[in-house]
C-alpha cells in the first residue's frame, strides 16, 4: 500500500481549527513534517498566522528547513517559540512528541498523526512497549486497536478539557494536546 500524504485533508484541517481556535495568541507554528504544506495552506484562509517554520527531509516549499527529523534531532528546535506544532508524520509520531513535550512550558496546540500502512495489522513500536512499561519478552500482537489503546493510554490520551499527560513517561504539559488523523 502507498503513503499518502493526506488522505484525510478535510478532517485534519477541521481538527486543528477546532483547537487553534482555542489559542488566544495569533499563531506560530512549527511544522515538523511539513510536505508540500497544505494543512496549512487551508489553514492560512481560516487564521492569521504570525510565523510558519516548515521542516521536511524532502522540502516541497519555499523556505522549508531540511531536516530529517527524529527524537534526536527534534531537540534543535526552541518549543518555546511556538504555539502549535504540527506533527504530522507518516508513521509514528510519539517519539518526536515524547523528546520535546518537556519543554512544551505555556499554551500549546499539538497536532499528532498516528499513520500508518496496512489494515488492521500495525506493529507495536520498540518505543511504545516501552514507554508502556511492557517487557521485551512478551509477544505482543500487532492489532492496529492494541497500537491506539497503547498510545493514548500514555501520551497521546486527550481528556475532554484537552489537556494530556503521562506519568508513565514522567511527562506533563500545560498545553493543549490533540490526536490526529
Ligand atoms: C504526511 S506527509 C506531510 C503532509 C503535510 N503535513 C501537508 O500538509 O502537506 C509526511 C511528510 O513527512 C516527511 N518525512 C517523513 N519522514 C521524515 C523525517 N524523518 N524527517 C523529516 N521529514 C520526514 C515526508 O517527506 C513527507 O513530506
Amino acid at each position: 500500500m502507498q503513503k499518502t500524504d493526506n488522505r484525510n485533508l478535510r478532517q485534519k484541517v477541521d481538527l486543528r481549527a477546532a483547537i487553534c481556535a482555542q489559542l488566544t495568541e495569533p499563531l506560530r507554528v512549527l511544522d515538523l513534517f511539513s510536505g508540500e504544506g497544505r494543512l496549512w495552506s487551508a489553514m492560512r484562509e481560516r487564521f492569521a498566522i504570525a510565523s510558519y517554520t516548515p521542516v521536511d527531509e524532502k522540502p516541497r516549499q519555499p523556505g522549508c528547513i531540511r531536516m530529517k527529523v527524529d527524537a534526536r534531532t527534534v531537540r534543535a528546535f526552541k518549543v518555546q517559540n511556538f504555539n502549535c506544532i504540527d506533527i504530522d508524520s507518516y508513521g509514528e509520531p510519539w517519539e518526536v512528541f515524547a523528546a520535546i513535550l518537556p519543554n512544551i512550558k505555556t499554551q500549546t496546540a499539538v497536532f499528532l498523526t498516528y499513520g500508518h500502512v496496512g489494515m488492521g495489522s500495525v506493529s507495536i513500536s520498540k518505543f511504545l512497549r516501552e514507554a508502556c512499561g511492557i517487557p521485551p519478552a512478551w509477544e505482543v500482537p500487532s492489532d492496529k486497536t492494541l497500537a491506539r489503546f497503547l498510545a493514548s493510554s500514555t501520551c497521546a490520551g486527550s481528556s475532554p478539557g484537552g489537556r494530556s499527560a503521562s506519568s508513565q513517561w514522567r511527562m506533563k504539559t500545560s498545553g493543549i494536546t490533540a490526536s490526529s488523523l
